[in-house]
């Protein structure tokens, strides 16, 4: 009856079972997974949000398969006013999530079988972009050392005649590093040589620790690149479920991308037409809210690294953007545990707190836990002070 590509395990694994059982019973949690921006005591312009949507224009239908020209410019504008890059608003899609605007250009770009090239650890969520487009996921390190970097050998040894494209998330999600501009260089020579697209999440890029911004990829003219970006993480805002893509790169690959792109988006004409009247409104809700949780996330880390002091064998890895700590956890080979799935159950069965066990974002190994830092600030505090209490 069904198609063999949703043939996905379905049976619950330990870790959910044990979180199911928990939340059943109604026990209360310390939850440093918490990453619903909108469930993390920001302040929000309700009035103003709410607003929004009331103008007449919400009632008219006009369908348009990139998006609204209006709408469209803003976005253009945000990229001109916050990363000084002059975007065309003909070369944007608007989408629901970044997770549509990825299966368009997977659409776009692969056919069954084909190939993309992915970071290991990264966002769990492209098995299931790549399973629902029939697309195969090959994964290339991101290797550690004082700080993460993208192991270029790994990258060209997964390369082959079925490549299509390499995945970027710049801010990487779990582990808060950027691709550096050296990076980005020898990404586009790979690009050129192999004949290769770029695809890029950026949903986390202005959420740097500090200054100064990080640059965005959508600026990328050597190789045809694919930016992502939405009013989820930008404005946190995920429940408005507007995002985008812009396409640049040389005009030669740029122009049918957008052709075949616009025939994709007119097939589903996604995105409301309320959403698109508001999103002036909501793009600018990202400047309150950018300093919260930049301060937010500053203060969680601070905490953490704090208390670590007392917990030498635990180490904090480098981060420079995003919303999430690593925590690498040694000897957990030799611990009752055995891996970090382990641990994480153990947490939440014996000290009811909730973390993500590496696994989950694929680390090369096991031993790896990842917090959220935007939980609120009493509620990451009692939890790391129990997560490192348990793990003594
Ligand atoms: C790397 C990354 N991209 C995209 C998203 C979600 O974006 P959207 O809500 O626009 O699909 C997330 C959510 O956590 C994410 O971590």
């Amino acid at each position: 009856m069904f198609s063999s590509r949703t043939n996905w395990p379905l049976s619950r694994n330990a870790y959910t079972l044990a979180l199911d059982e928990l939340r059943s019973s109604g026990t209360p949690l310390l939850d440093l997974t918490a990453s619903n921006p909108t469930l993390c005591g920001f302040h929000y312009n309700s009035q103003e949000i709410l607003s929004a949507f009331q103008s007449p224009a919400a009632l008219a239908y006009d369908p348009q398969p990139k998006g609204s020209p209006g709408a469209r410019r803003e976005v253009a504008r945000y990229y001109l006013d916050d990363h000084h890059v002059t975007l065309d608003p003909d070369s944007l899609f608007l989408t629901t999530s970044t997770s549509e605007a990825y299966s368009y250009v997977f659409r776009l770009l692969c056919d069954p079988g084909d190939e993309l090239l992915v970071a290991k650890p990264s966002y769990p969520l492209f098995e299931f972009l790549a399973d629902l487009q029939d697309v195969k996921l090959v994964p290339y390190s991101l290797a550690y050392a004082h700080g993460w970097f993208i192991d270029f050998q790994s990258l060209e040894r997964a390369i082959t005649p079925r490549t299509r494209a390499i995945l970027l998330v710049h801010p990487n999600n779990p582990t808060g590093s950027y691709v550096h501009p050296s990076e980005a260089a020898q990404l586009n020579a790979l690009c050129a040589k192999h004949n290769l697209a770029l695809i890029v999440d950026e949903v986390f890029l202005d959420f740097p620790f500090n200054p100064p911004p990080l640059r965005t990829f959508a600026a990328n003219s050597e190789a045809l690149t694919f930016t992502l970006s939405g009013l989820s993480k930008i404005s946190a805002l995920p429940q408005m479920k507007i995002a985008w893509l812009a396409v640049t790169g040389p005009a030669a690959l740029v122009r049918p991308a957008l052709d075949r792109l616009e025939i994709i988006a007119d097939t589903f004409l996604s995105l409301s037409g309320p959403a698109q009247v508001a999103l002036l409104t909501l793009l600018a809700q990202r400047f309150p809210l950018r300093s919260q949780i930049l301060d937010r996330v500053r203060e969680n880390r601070s905490y953490l690294q704090s208390l670590l002091r007392a917990h030498p064998r635990i180490e904090l890895l480098r981060a420079d953007a995003g919303w999430y700590a690593v925590l690498r956890i040694p000897s957990l080979a030799s611990s009752p545990y055995n891996s970090d799935e382990g641990l994480a159950i153990h947490l939440l069965r014996q000290h009811r707190v909730l973390v993500h066990p590496g696994h989950f974002y694929d680390f090369a190994s096991d031993g790896y836990l990842v917090v959220s830092l935007i939980a609120p600030a009493p509620d990451f505090r009692r939890g790391v002070e129990a997560l490192l209490q348990s793990t003594k």
